[in-house]
């Protein structure tokens, strides 16, 4: 997408042909920094760290980190070492492993000498066909947007509700849930975004709503607990989130807090879509009890960051000292609190039977 009239995507090659270039999103909405990766070591702090983060653009990153561990040593050791240090960085989200086993699934039987050029060249791929996939993902929850326009509010704007980060800065472009979003902008259809802010990282408030603002889309940043009340009071058409994991039977992983804004749309009606990527799919998973979810520092929550009024970024402790905390990262919507899955082959249902028909070489692929 485009900052200032420039277009970018989140992460891609250098022109010097082996360096890795990201936006780092610690420092958004503040400021745009872009950072260069140059080592798989890099790689990997920038998962750690969230300078990426996002299911789509992790595993993106994770490609372009084996690429740059085969630069230096294309050993089996090497590429045993790189695996295994990127799939460490962070829990939840299987695009990361996904992204690993393709990578490992292209390399391993080549001759190391020719690893390294094949490494560049899948990563490049894998961030590509995320590209295309959220365009599609972006049309089929497009056509969603229309016919709740045309049916249920003619001549009236539709309002969306949603969680967490799942932009084009969480992906490589487009982003899942806000790709519906952009192509419903595009097509000047009356569209506002309510935006989570999504505590304790804040990437609603800090990535979706720039995001949002850069492409022109109408939106709001509410407080993480205003979902309900919106809800009751008519003031969301739907809800679309990402996600970071989708267990065999539609099961729903994603940002901590969705499950909640599942609940509230359940309560009052309102249709709950997940836009998701078919990677993000782990067949091998069969629930969500299943889903591993990150823990992360206290820091998140004990402290804020923000631009002071001369500018200055600072971050200040905001609870007591010596009161224990807790920072699950995400959490599991049942499946049955999902009214559909918007995904790159179109929409379906959150069910075994239905993933399983809509990707069947993938259950295949799990069952080996
Ligand atoms: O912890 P994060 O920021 O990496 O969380 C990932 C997310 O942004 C989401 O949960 C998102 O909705 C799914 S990724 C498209």
């Amino acid at each position: 997408m485009k900052v200032d009239g420039k277009y970018f995507r989140s992460i891609w090659l250098e022109p010097d042909g082996w360096s890795v270039g990201a936006i780092d999103q610690r420092k958004l909405p503040h400021q745009f920094v872009v950072a260069r990766l140059t080592s798989c070591d890099a790689a990997a702090d920038a998962i750690r760290s969230m300078l990426v983060r996002g299911a789509p653009l992790i595993g993106a990153t994770a490609a372009y980190g084996v690429a740059l561990a085969m630069r230096a040593d294309s050993s089996d050791a090497a590429l045993d070492a790189a695996c295994k240090a990127l799939l460490a960085t962070r829990p939840t989200a299987i695009n990361l492993k996904w992204a690993l086993d393709d990578m490992r699934a292209t390399l391993g039987h080549l001759p190391a000498s020719g690893r390294a050029e094949a490494a560049y060249t899948r990563a490049g791929e894998i961030a590509d066909d995320d590209v295309a996939i959220n365009q599609a993902i972006g049309q089929h929850g497009l056509a969603l947007i229309e016919v709740l326009a045309a049916t249920r509010k003619p001549g009236e704007r539709v309002n969306i509700l949603t969680h967490c980060n799942a932009g084009w800065l969480a992906t490589v472009d487009w982003g899942t849930a806000t790709a519906p979003i952009y192509l419903a902008r595009d097509r000047g259809l009356a569209i506002h975004v309510w935006v989570d802010e999504t505590r304790p990282r804040n990437q609603g408030a800090s990535l979706t709503a720039w995001e949002l603002g850069h492409h022109g889309v109408p939106h709001t940043i509410i407080p993480d607990n205003t979902g309900g009340y919106l809800m009751q009071h008519g003031m969301v058409d739907l809800v679309i989130v990402g996600t970071d994991r989708v267990a065999a039977n539609g099961d729903v992983c994603n940002k901590i807090g969705t499950y909640l804004k599942a609940l509230a749309a359940h309560d009052n009606g309102v249709p709950f879509y997940v836009a998701l990527p078919s990677p993000t799919i782990d067949f091998s998973v069969d629930d969500g009890t299943q889903i591993p979810i990150e823990q992360r520092a206290a820091d998140e929550v004990t402290t804020m960051t923000g631009r002071t009024a001369d500018g200055r970024i600072e971050s200040v402790r905001i609870v007591p000292d010596g009161s224990p905390v807790a920072n699950y990262g995400f959490d599991v919507t049942p499946a049955r609190l999902v009214t559909g899955l918007i995904t790159e082959r179109g929409l379906f249902k959150a069910d075994r039977a239905a993933l399983a028909a809509a990707f069947p070489e993938r259950t295949a692929a799990a069952a080996e």
